[in-house]
């Protein structure tokens, strides 16, 4: 694996390698890996003959009292990390070329970004699709694979790339567990040991709606009120949001069917977890 941290070397590496008429599969990630990010890497790899990994915490996409500043880093662990996967490249450009002085593009998707994690941050979508866009102009993916864990920035990432006409196939990779239930995340090594058990109410919500469908229940309402309890049941966590949306538009939805998405969003101490499900289907991912 090598490591590139200039824009244009990147570039011409990805011309190359496109030139000699073989595919590249970009997973964008900002480091700090678990099993998780790994997971994705692999997916990576039997999609596409070259895999990219970029690495990049992307201060436009942080609020300012979010946790830029004490976001987990470490490259050394994650450059071997990444390095026993079958990754070719992985990109760290840095924050003075990725964001000249005088950078002031942003790119925006409307609509979709209004609802669940968007209410909240506000700037944090903008910020994701900028960056996104700029890493895609870079690398020149054919393939990039996206977590299903943050499936509100897989839907809007699909949406630029539909509305602006990129010739990219994204790919959503399932949820991937901790051996009892909670979604891996970088953020996940904020939490304390008392912590960290009450985060597993997501997962506990998330086997509840999952059995409440299969035996029938479609009101949508009724399903969001007995996760609020179950949640609720769970001191020190706040809810931010529990939502039943389409899984295609993100639009809420009165009535279960198997379009439908249950998006939950938690804070645990000051820690935000996400957690979400399919609940018209066994397999947890979907295009
Ligand atoms: O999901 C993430 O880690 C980030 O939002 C991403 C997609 C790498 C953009 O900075």
């Amino acid at each position: 694996m090598q490591t590139i941290h200039s824009l244009a070397d990147m570039t011409c590496w990805s011309n190359e390698v496109i030139g000699s008429g073989s595919t590249i599969a970009l997973v964008p990630t900002m480091g700090y890996f678990h099993e998780g990010h790994l997971e994705l890497m692999r997916s990576a790899s039997r999609l596409a003959d070259r895999v990219v990994v970029s690495l990049f915490v992307n201060s436009l996409q942080f609020g300012p009292s979010e946790d830029l500043a004490s976001y987990p880093r470490d490259l050394a662990r994650d450059s071997s990390m990444a390095a026993d996967e079958n990754v070719d490249i992985l990109f760290v450009p840095t924050d003075i070329e990725m964001y000249e002085p005088d950078f002031n593009a942003r790119v925006r998707v409307d609509g979709i970004t209004d609802t669940l994690c968007g209410k909240q941050r506000p700037a944090h979508f903008e910020g994701v699709t900028t960056v996104v866009a700029k890493l895609f102009n870079i690398v020149k993916p054919h393939i990039t694979v996206f977590g299903q864990k943050d499936f509100q920035q897989f839907c809007v990432i699909r949406k630029m790339i539909r509305d602006l006409n990129w010739d990219i196939e994204i790919v959503a990779h399932p949820i991937v567990r901790e051996e009892d239930g909670l979604a891996m995340s970088s953020r996940n090594t904020y939490l304390s040991r008392e912590e960290r058990g009450k985060g597993l109410c997501l997962h506990k919500a998330i086997q509840h709606a999952k059995k409440r469908f299969d035996n029938g229940l479609t009101d949508a309402e009724l399903l969001k009120s007995e996760i609020h309890d179950i949640i609720s049941a769970y001191s020190g966590v706040s809810i931010d949001y529990i939502s039943v949306v389409d899984k295609n538009n993100l639009s809420d939805k009165e009535v279960i069917d198997s379009n439908s998405v249950l998006a939950l969003a938690v804070r645990v101490g000051q820690t935000r977890l996400m957690d979400n499900c399919f609940l018209g289907n066994d397999t947890e991912t979907s295009n």
